[in-house]
C-alpha cells in the first residue's frame, strides 16, 4: 500500500503528465539534416515541452529522424524527404528554420543572400499555406534580411502575424555572456548581456553598461570585447577553414530560444530575451525590424521593451548599426516585392 505522501506524489505526477501531454506541441525543423539542424533536432528531442518533432530537409532528414527518435524522451519524431514539406508542416505550432548555406572564410552574412533568400521565402510560403498560425524562428542568414523576407512572404499570403515571427539572435547573447565571463572570471549566468540591433557585425549592439560585471569594462578591453561579440562568428568560420560556420553553439542557442518560447506559450510569465522582430522602436526611421529585449507570452511577442539607458559608446554603436540594418531590411523586402 502507498503511504499518503507517496500517493500525493503519484497524483501530482499524473496531473503534471496529463496537463503536459494535453498540450500537444509539435515543432518542425526545416533544414534538419544540416550542421545546425542535426544537433538542434537532438536538443529539441530532449525538451519535455516538445511532444512531436517533425524533421524536414531536402536531403537526409529521414536518417536524422530515425537516429534521434531512439533518444529516450517521450516525443515522437518523424523525418520527411524533399517532396514532403507540406506533410512535415501539418499541425505544427513552432517552426525553426536553419535551412540554407553557411559562410566560408572571407564571406559576410550578406554574401549568403542570393542563395538563402529564395530558400527562406519558399519555406515561409509553405508555412503560410499549411500552418499559418505557427511561430517561425529564423536562423538562416542573413537574419537581418531573412526575417523581413519571411514577414513579407506571409504578408503577401495574407497571414502575417508580427507576434509569431522571430529572428534568432540568441547566439550573440550566448557569446556575450561567455566572453564577458571569461575576462571577469565569472560564471556566465552572472554576465548575461542584452544584445540588441541585428545579427551581423556592426548591427550587433551589446549593452554592457546594463550589466553589473560589464559596466566596469573600459578602454582597450572594452573595444576588444565589443569586437569579439560582433565578430565572434568569424573565429569559428576561420577555425573550421572552409567547412562552415557555428553549428554546435548555434544549435545550443537555437534550442535555448525555442525553449524560452515554448515555456512562454505554455503560460510561464516573465520570459524575456532579445530577439529580432517587427518592432516599433525605430520604425519612424524606416527600420521596422529590430532586436531588443522582448517579453514572450502565450501568443508569442507580448511586449517589446525599449533599449533603456545607453552609455556614450553604446549610443555610437547604435548609430553605426541603424543605417546598415536599414539596408539589410530593405534588401529583404525588395526581394519579395
Ligand atoms: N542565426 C545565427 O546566429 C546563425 C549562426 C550560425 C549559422 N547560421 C546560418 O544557419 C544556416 C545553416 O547553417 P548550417 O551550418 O547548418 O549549414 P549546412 O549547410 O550544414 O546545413 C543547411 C541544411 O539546409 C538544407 N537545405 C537547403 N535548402 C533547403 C530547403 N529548401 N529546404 C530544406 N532544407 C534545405 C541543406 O540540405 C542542409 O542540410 C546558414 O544560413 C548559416 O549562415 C545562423
Amino acid at each position: 500500500m502507498l503511504s499518503r505522501s507517496a500517493l500525493r506524489a503519484v497524483t501530482a505526477n499524473a496531473r503534471t503528465f496529463s496537463s503536459s501531454a494535453s498540450r500537444q506541441t509539435k515543432v518542425a525543423v526545416l533544414g534538419a539534416g544540416g550542421g545546425i539542424g542535426q544537433p538542434l533536432s537532438l536538443l529539441l528531442k530532449t525538451n519535455p515541452l516538445v511532444t512531436s518533432l517533425s524533421l524536414y530537409d531536402i536531403r537526409g532528414a529521414p536518417g536524422v529522424a530515425a537516429d534521434v527518435s531512439h533518444v529516450d524522451s517521450h516525443s515522437e519524431v518523424t523525418g520527411y524527404p524533399a517532396d514532403k514539406l507540406d506533410e512535415a508542416l501539418e499541425g505544427v505550432k513552432v517552426v525553426v528554420i536553419p535551412a540554407g548555406v553557411p559562410r566560408k572564410p572571407g564571406m559576410t552574412r550578406d554574401d549568403l543572400f542570393n542563395t538563402n533568400a529564395s530558400i527562406v521565402r519558399d519555406l515561409a510560403a509553405a508555412v503560410g499555406r499549411v500552418a499559418p498560425d505557427a511561430h517561425i524562428l529564423v536562423i538562416s542568414n542573413p537574419v537581418n534580411s531573412t526575417v523581413p523576407i519571411v514577414a513579407a512572404t506571409l504578408e503577401k499570403a495574407g497571414v502575417f502575424n508580427p507576434k509569431h515571427v522571430f529572428g534568432v539572435t540568441t547566439l550573440d547573447v550566448v557569446r556575450a555572456a561567455r566572453f564577458l565571463a571569461g575576462i571577469t572570471d565569472s560564471n556566465p549566468n552572472d554576465t548575461i548581456v542584452p544584445v540588441v540591433g541585428g545579427h551581423s557585425g556592426p548591427t550587433i549592439v551589446p549593452l554592457l553598461s546594463q550589466t553589473d560585471k560589464g559596466k566596469s569594462i573600459v578602454g582597450e578591453v572594452y573595444e576588444k570585447l565589443i569586437h569579439r561579440i560582433q565578430f565572434g562568428g568569424d573565429e569559428v568560420v576561420k577555425a573550421k577553414d572552409g567547412a562552415g560556420s557555428a553549428t554546435l553553439s548555434m544549435a545550443y542557442a537555437g534550442a535555448k530560444f525555442t525553449d524560452a518560447l515554448l515555456r512562454a506559450l505554455n503560460g510561464e510569465k516573465g520570459v524575456v530575451t532579445p530577439t529580432f522582430v517587427k518592432s516599433p522602436l525605430f520604425a519612424d526611421q524606416g527600420i521596422d525590424f529590430f532586436s531588443s529585449q522582448v517579453e514572450l507570452g502565450v501568443d508569442g511577442v507580448e511586449k517589446i521593451n525599449t533599449l533603456g539607458p545607453l552609455s556614450a559608446e553604446e549610443q555610437k554603436l547604435l548609430e553605426a548599426c541603424l543605417p546598415e540594418l536599414k539596408k539589410n531590411i530593405e534588401k529583404g523586402k525588395a526581394f519579395v516585392a
